[in-house]
């Protein structure tokens, strides 16, 4: 019986991370320099129904059973099994291997569910189609990240940009320029449950100031789709720049994403901002012609690692 195999890439939100939750459009792109894989192989000798997941990164080598429900890769296998109806598939090993950092706001977590949903069912002879996928990586999303918006299972699994409204049907658009990004990590993890957390206890504390925060990334994500499509690439580096200060005032920046930020600026950036759920993991900047001399300027000042990528 051939191997199942499943891949899935990183993502970087462009704008309206935390907003999104609270219903406001935000734009997220893929990132493929970095991803996650999955291969799913029969277990010979193994009666049916054993499922050995081994994810040496983070060291786990385990039967499904061992693992505690929640497990964010138990999760992704039993609600793959659900969606495709099966309860005792033959034995198999699904081996998982990620080259996107964890808690960096990368979409790590939505990446490896993706790849196993595709492995898993593409293994078992009915590939699920690309929706159901994306369910089966939400349902684990929100075990892990308490009230996710759905972006990150959205952009993984579609693998194309997309301007995103939570519940509503996905929307894709054509760029009217290519956008150098440059993608700079503070080397900090930041669970994005804890700020995405956070932000809601804030919001229930102060709802109308915050839900002022909300509608104000809203309309500049509004603002930035228009300038993806056109190619206005000024006006989003200045679009960039408002949507940092709005995430400041959230209170998800901290002195080393500000820091990033404003050297990607004085390096010549067109715009920056923080990306994902924010207080660590990874920037974003808006590189006006050659990346080398931002991603330089961004390590000097202090990034743990940069990747540059082209979206077009
Ligand atoms: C995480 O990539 C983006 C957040 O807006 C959370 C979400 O939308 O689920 C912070």
């Amino acid at each position: 019986m051939p191997a199942g195999t499943g891949a899935a890439p990183g993502k970087v939100i462009l704008f309206g991370e935390h907003a999104a939750v609270y219903g406001q459009p935000a734009i997220a792109v893929p990132v493929q320099q970095v991803a996650a894989r999955a291969l799913v192989r029969p277990l010979f000798n193994a009666p049916s129904g054993r499922i050995r997941i081994q994810a040496p990164e983070v060291g786990v080598d385990a039967d499904l059973d061992q693992l505690d429900p929640q497990h964010p890769l138990a999760a992704a296998v039993r609600f793959t099994l659900e969606a495709m109806g099966v309860q005792h598939p033959l034995a198999v090993t699904i081996k998982v291997s990620s080259t996107i950092p964890v808690a960096a706001g990368l979409g790590s977590g939505a990446a490896v569910s993706v790849a196993i949903a595709r492995a898993l069912s593409g293994f078992l002879g009915h590939p699920l189609a690309d929706e159901r996928v994306s369910a089966v990586a939400f349902e684990v999303e929100k075990i892990h990240h308490g009230t996710p918006s759905g972006i990150d299972n959205t952009v993984i699994t579609y693998n194309r940009p997309v301007y995103f409204i939570k519940g509503q049907p996905l929307q894709t658009f054509a760029l009217g320029a290519p956008l150098n990004l440059v993608i700079a990590d503070t080397g900090i993890p930041s669970p994005t449950k804890v700020t995405v957390g956070d932000v809601r206890s804030a919001w229930q504390a102060e709802p109308a100031r915050y839900e002022a925060l909300f509608a104000e990334i809203g309309t500049i994500a509004k603002a930035a789709r228009r300038a993806l499509e056109r190619g206005e690439l000024a006006e989003l580096g200045q679009l960039m720049d408002q949507n940092h200060a709005l995430l400041q005032q959230l209170d998800v920046s901290s002195p080393e994403l500000d820091g990033l930020v404003a050297s990607a600026r004085a390096a010549g950036a067109l715009g920056a901002k923080l990306s994902g759920g924010g207080r660590g993991g990874n920037m974003l900047a808006l590189a006006a012609g050659d990346p080398a001399p931002l991603e330089a300027a961004l390590r000097a000042a202090g990034a743990s690692s940069t990747l540059h990528t082209v979206v077009a």
